[in-house]
């Protein structure tokens, strides 16, 4: 209640004062002298003492400086009628009245205090930041920084200005570095045993780079794991990072197919052989003509080294028995394997056989390569002679012979047998070679058989 006493009395005062009804040299008012309620107003007018050195409250300032002169000159600071002048520090804005005076209602005339001086907040950069000296006062440098893998391009640092503003522009950060992309080593693979390809695999290519974690990889060329045909080849693989900065970088497979070299048939055989015939892995199986056995091993293999296992097989002529005691006997030797052509003669000095003679030998090769086996009949009995080569026949077998294919001694005279033993032509005229081949061919060889004896016609020469 008192205090609000003193309030009141010291509004009224202000406005009478602010009327300029106030007097000099009247008393002072003091807010609790007395708590008597009066009426006359004489005695309430507040007197204004200027010798009172604290009439006003030290008039308070944080950084801040504050200058004042009293009417009483000197030190006096709160005297009625002083005046001050107010400034701020550095980094400091003034609000408020930069000069204020020592009012008859013991009050300061105005407001003032110093208010810090701030930018406002610097916002944040992709892939960067900063730190500043002192935060984002007024003089704090910010010095921006990227992370690791891009480069800062702009000012490097910004100082908040007086004026409330940052120095220079923002920074950006940029990735300039280009991702690094490594691809496998190069690769000689060897195909497949049996096979004309390779399966070839490798370690997908990693891709590093100082600002991206997840990188695209782009291959250009067969992936890994592909089947590869004999050949090279380059596989290319590139990679982009955020910044569409690029990194490439190749390889190559390399497919070779190992070969032996080609493998010649035997002589009165044939090969079949597997897979591309000559390359590493392939199989070759050896095999004779009939009536030619072979000796030797069954198959070669291509090696990895280029050269066939084992050793050539070799087709023989097979072993003709003659000491058999019939014409049967001899012939079933013969059975599905060769074609007989059986000469006979009266004399060994017939002409005809004579002539027939000379062209057989020459013919020997090229008769045996159409699988014929020729059975000489020579003379009348008792004085008769039967050999194939040089081996000779047992009578009885000349005698079985004759009488089962019904071949005379009385002039010369020629059959010729197919394989089953059938009697397929005769010749009572010597004959070329010729002649016989071309018989030979056209009615007695298998479709197989000539086509055979079209690769190996040279074998003869
Ligand atoms: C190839 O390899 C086989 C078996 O490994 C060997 O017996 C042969 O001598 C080699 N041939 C060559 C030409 O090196």
């Amino acid at each position: 209640m008192k205090n609000f006493l003193a309030f009141l009395l010291l509004e009224l005062f202000t406005v009478y004062h602010a009327l300029g009804l106030s007097h000099e040299g009247s008393g002072a008012i003091y807010p609790n002298s007395n708590n008597e309620v009066v009426h006359e107003e004489t005695y309430y007018t507040p007197e204004v003492d200027y010798t009172y050195p604290q009439w006003c409250q030290t008039f308070k300032l944080h950084n801040g400086h504050i200058k004042c002169s009293s009417p009483r000159g000197g030190n006096h600071r709160n005297t009625l009628g002083t005046r001050c002048s107010v400034s701020c520090e550095r980094g400091y804005k003034l609000l408020g009245q930069s000069s204020v005076h020592c009012m008859g209602s013991r009050r300061w005339s105005g407001t003032a205090f110093c208010r810090i001086v701030r930018c406002h907040v610097l916002p944040y950069i992709q892939h960067g930041t900063y730190s500043c000296s002192r935060g984002f006062l007024v003089h704090s440098r910010c010095d921006y920084s990227c992370v690791q893998g891009y480069q800062i391009e702009g000012d490097r640092y910004r100082v908040c200005q007086e004026g409330r503003s940052w120095s220079g522009a923002e920074p950006t950060c940029a990735d300039h570095d280009p991702p690094k992309l490594k691809c496998p080593l190069s690769r000689v693979k060897v195909a497949e045993p049996g096979k004309l390809t390779a399966t070839v695999s490798w370690e997908r290519p990693t891709a590093t780079d100082t600002a991206d974690t997840s990188l695209q990889i782009l291959r250009n060329g067969p992936e890994s794991g592909s089947e590869f045909s004999e050949g090279q080849y380059v596989i290319r693989y590139k990679v982009y990072d955020q910044a569409r900065n690029m990194a490439t970088c190749k390889f190559t497979v390399h497919v070779e197919v190992k070969r032996c070299p080609v493998l010649k048939p035997p002589l009165h055989g044939f090969l079949s052989c597997s897979s591309d015939n000559n390359n590493y892995g392939a199989v070759c199986e050896y095999h004779c003509d009939p009536g030619y056995e072979r000796s030797g091993i069954t198959t070669r293999v291509c090696l990895l080294n280029r050269s066939w296992s084992d050793q050539a097989a070799e087709c023989t002529m097979m072993e003709i028995k003659t000491d058999v005691r019939s014409a049967g006997a001899l012939l079933d030797q013969f059975y599905e394997k060769r074609r007989l052509l059986i000469v006979s003669t009266p004399s060994p000095s017939d002409q005809y056989f004579k002539l027939q003679n000379i062209m057989l030998q020459r013919a020997a090769c090229g008769l045996d390569l159409r699988h014929v086996t020729v059975i000489e009949l020579i003379g009348i009995p008792p004085q008769e002679v039967g050999r194939i080569k040089e081996q000779q026949l047992e009578p009885e077998v000349i005698e079985g012979l004759r009488q089962a294919l019904q071949i005379t001694s009385s002039y010369f005279n020629m059959v010729l047998l197919d394989e089953l033993g059938v009697d397929r032509e005769r010749f009572i005229n010597p004959t070329t070679s010729d002649e016989l081949y071309t018989y030979i061919e056209e009615y007695l060889l298998t479709e197989e058989e000539r086509e055979r004896l079209q690769l190996n016609r040279d074998l003869c020469d």
